[in-house]
């Protein structure tokens, strides 16, 4: 039984079960449909009550999209609430989202514990309110506010709802018994009870400007996404139409968003997002070690975000460098990042000053000797990263975690520094890591799974969103970025320009083209990299020498001015100098530069990262699919919308992709070996990785 049908003498009780969060099933509907039907025509009853514990309704069932529909509708609900003479009192307890709130704007009240949220987020996976969100919520708070909440998909404290309007009161305990106290009182002083399809004062006079400024102010930042803007046809329709006209209106704005491939996109991200942090072997039998106090170790701009992002989360940080002076420097960074973060608004002084007042440095590694968890965020190399271990190794407690942001190294070799690798794993952050949300977690031959559920629960701690990935060679973003990179090199040399791709990527949806990120993270950088590997590389391979000519010329991307593009301030300029360069070197490699079209660079780029991909999870250096999706989320701009790299090659087609990549292998060679998890699925007829 999804909603349990109990009674408080003269109140009919409908308390909702569904866990882990109540969603609103086909099932759910069914009893809430029945249990309300029963409480209307019982004589005895005055009055009902819906409730969840500790969660109200977090939405419809997002598993059900697609699926036939069945009756009773979310929809088919509410004209038998809305009709019902007996006041219906929606109790909300934890969350009440989407299709949840959805339900208590069906009700003729609204009550909350002061811990309840809600929201109609629908927008997060593509979809609008559909039913009734965006014809109801405008009728109890307006047009503006409401559009607010639901363009931004954001849950708001029950605090917040009470001074919006969206809830009647609010209680701090015994939510059940003020809800029934609270009925039976509205019951018994008898009248009609309020309807808000039936109120039109919020929105008599919304000012018809705001709907065409909303579209034109967020035509940039709603390319590709569908709901958005219906949301904004809904409420405009909603303050121009009667009721059931746009209620119809809303019906089928939510028809479009559902067959919209963002929408797909979306929520397949929701799920990888929350299969991402689940780790095999990992069950409630392995509890993650508490961490209340962290150590960093280097006090540069990695080691400096690091420390920032544990301390917006209340851990103590003791942050440790060489020298009193780089520890100096480094705070000054520090409280600048922050005096940046309170002048934009987007932290409060006195969050700043709690925050500075967390961190504080030391050059003793005694001082680190208490922390659960050390971070080293040092110099990329292995004699330095080798020494600082063996120091930590004799100072750290008993239990202590040693991680290392390394993004190059061999995380097992590092290890061998320490006298217990169990305790040993990568924690790689990426840059400003006080804002970038991929914590890659990197897992040694010997890390126990304890010690992976620590930094798992850590990221979720700090806001990252955690990912394991196994120590190959740049893991996954990194080795898989190589691919990207090394596509898009090679382009450049058969015909295309920096900025032609970069405009490729950004029309498919990242923020910013390879090149120019590039150019804004440092040329040099990579450079020396590339020089330290010379000795490792496999000459028999395609080699690009365009970055390293560039860099030769001393054009290390906006820092120096110049990179593949020149730069005015910070605005990229395309610069024929670069033209030549690529002409110069293609025609020295002996390449004809032809013409490529935008249509090809996405798709050669896109498939060398799922091929990929591919070899990283049949390697077993991603435990799935979806997850190297996460790390191109959150870690590489990859447009949220269009899913993942891989979510990309199961829509095009895993037959296609694979065609591709042989098309490819046959015309450039062996960095196109296709995978063979791609071949094999590929072969068997499957459309998904899993
Ligand atoms: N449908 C189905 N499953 C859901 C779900 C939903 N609406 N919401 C959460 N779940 C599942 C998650 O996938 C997860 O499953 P798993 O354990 O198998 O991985 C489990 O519930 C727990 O979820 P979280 O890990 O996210 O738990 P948290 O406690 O961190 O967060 C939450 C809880 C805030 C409710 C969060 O899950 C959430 O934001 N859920 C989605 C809310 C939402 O988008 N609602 C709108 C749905 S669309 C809709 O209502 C359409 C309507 O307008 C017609």
């Amino acid at each position: 039984m999804t909603a349990r049908y109990t009674q408080d003498k003269d109140i009919a009780i409908l308390t909702v079960y569904n866990p882990p969060v109540n969603a609103l099933s086909a099932a759910m509907r069914r009893d809430l449909f029945n249990g309300i039907a029963r409480a209307i025509a019982d004589p005895d009853i005055i009055g009902i009550v819906i409730i969840g514990d500790p969660v109200f309704i977090a939405g419809a069932d997002i598993r059900e999209f697609g699926k036939p529909a069945t009756f009773p509708g979310l929809r088919d609900l509410y004209p038998p609430m809305e009709g019902s003479p007996k006041p219906i009192f929606a109790a909300i307890s934890g969350a009440a989202l989407g299709g949840g709130y959805e339900l208590c704007l069906a009700c003729h009240y609204r009550v909350a514990l002061a811990s309840g949220r809600v929201g109609l987020p629908e927008v997060n996976i593509g979809l609008l309110p559909g039913g009734g969100g965006t014809t109801r919520l405008p009728r109890l708070i307006g047009a503006q506010p409401a559009l607010d909440l639901m363009l931004s998909g954001k849950h708001i404290s029950a605090t917040q709802a009470l001074a919006l309007g969206m809830v009647d009161k609010v209680f701090s305990e015994d939510l059940l018994g003020a809800a029934t106290m609270f009925a039976r009182e509205r019951a018994n002083a008898g009248g009609t009870h309020p309807v808000l399809r039936d109120r039109i004062d919020k929105i008599a006079g919304t000012d018809p400007d705001l709907f065409s400024n909303l579209r034109k102010q967020n035509a940039a930042k709603w390319r590709g996404l569908t709901a958005p803007g219906k949301i904004l046809d809904c409420v405009e329709a909603t303050s121009t139409m009667p009721f059931d006209q746009a209620y119809a209106f809303e019906a089928e704005a939510f028809d479009d968003c559902l067959a919209s491939p963002a929408r797909k996109a979306l929520i397949h991200v929701f799920f990888a997002e929350r299969q991402a942090a689940k780790i095999e072997g990992v069950g409630p039998d392995i509890k993650p070690r508490k961490i209340s106090k962290a150590g960093v170790i280097g006090a540069g701009t990695m080691g400096g975000g690091i420390a920032m992002a544990l301390a917006n989360a209340g851990l103590t940080v003791i942050q440790t460098d060489v020298s009193d002076e780089a520890l100096e420097r480094g705070r000054n960074i520090i409280e600048a990042n922050y005096a940046t973060s309170v002048s934009r608004g987007s932290m409060t002084k006195q969050a700043m000053e709690v925050a500075l007042g967390l961190i504080s440095s030391d050059t003793d590694y005694a001082a680190l000797a208490d922390c659960d968890i050390v971070i080293e965020a040092a110099f990329e190399d292995m004699d330095v990263k080798q020494t600082i271990f063996r120091k930590l190794d004799d100072v750290l407690k008993p239990g202590a975690v040693f991680a290392t942001n390394t993004s190059t190294l061999d995380i097992d070799k590092i290890a061998t520094a320490i006298t217990r690798p169990q305790d040993f794993v990568g924690t790689h952050f990426f840059s400003p890591a006080n804002v970038m949300r991929l914590q890659e977690n990197v897992r040694g031959a010997a890390t126990s799974l304890e010690t992976l559920a620590t930094v798992t629960a850590l990221a979720k701690k700090i806001g990252k969103m955690p990912v394991l990935a196994g120590n190959c060679d740049g893991f996954i973003g990194n080795r898989i970025l190589a691919a990207y990179g090394r596509e898009a090199d090679f382009l450049l040399e058969e015909g295309a320009t920096p900025w032609q791709i970069d405009d490729a990527l950004m029309a498919f949806g990242f923020p910013m083209g390879i090149y120019r990120m590039r150019d804004m993270s440092g040329l040099d950088v990579g450079w020396r990299i590339r020089k330290y590997r010379e000795q490792f590389r496999d000459k028999s391979t395609r080699y690009s020498p365009i970055a390293d000519k560039i860099c030769e010329l001393g054009r290390f991307g906006q820092k120096t001015k110049a990179g593949y593009y020149r730069y005015d301030g910070r605005t990229p300029i395309p610069d024929p100098e670069i033209e030549t360069l690529i002409n110069q070197t293609a025609a020295d490699l002996g390449i004809e530069r032809v013409a490529v079209a935008d249509d090809e660079i996405v798709t050669r780029i896109l498939t060398a990262m799922v091929n990929e991909g591919a070899k990283i999870v049949d390697e077993g250096f991603a435990q799935r699919a979806s997850d190297v999706d996460i790390v191109f989320i959150y870690g590489y701009g990859f447009p949220r919308y269009q899913g993942g790299p891989m979510f990309w090659a199961e829509q095009r087609g895993l037959k296609t992709v694979c065609a591709d990549v042989e098309r490819y292998f046959a015309a450039y060679g062996k960095l196109w070996e296709p995978a063979p998890l791609l071949v094999r699925l590929a072969s068997s007829g499957a459309t998904s990785w899993s």
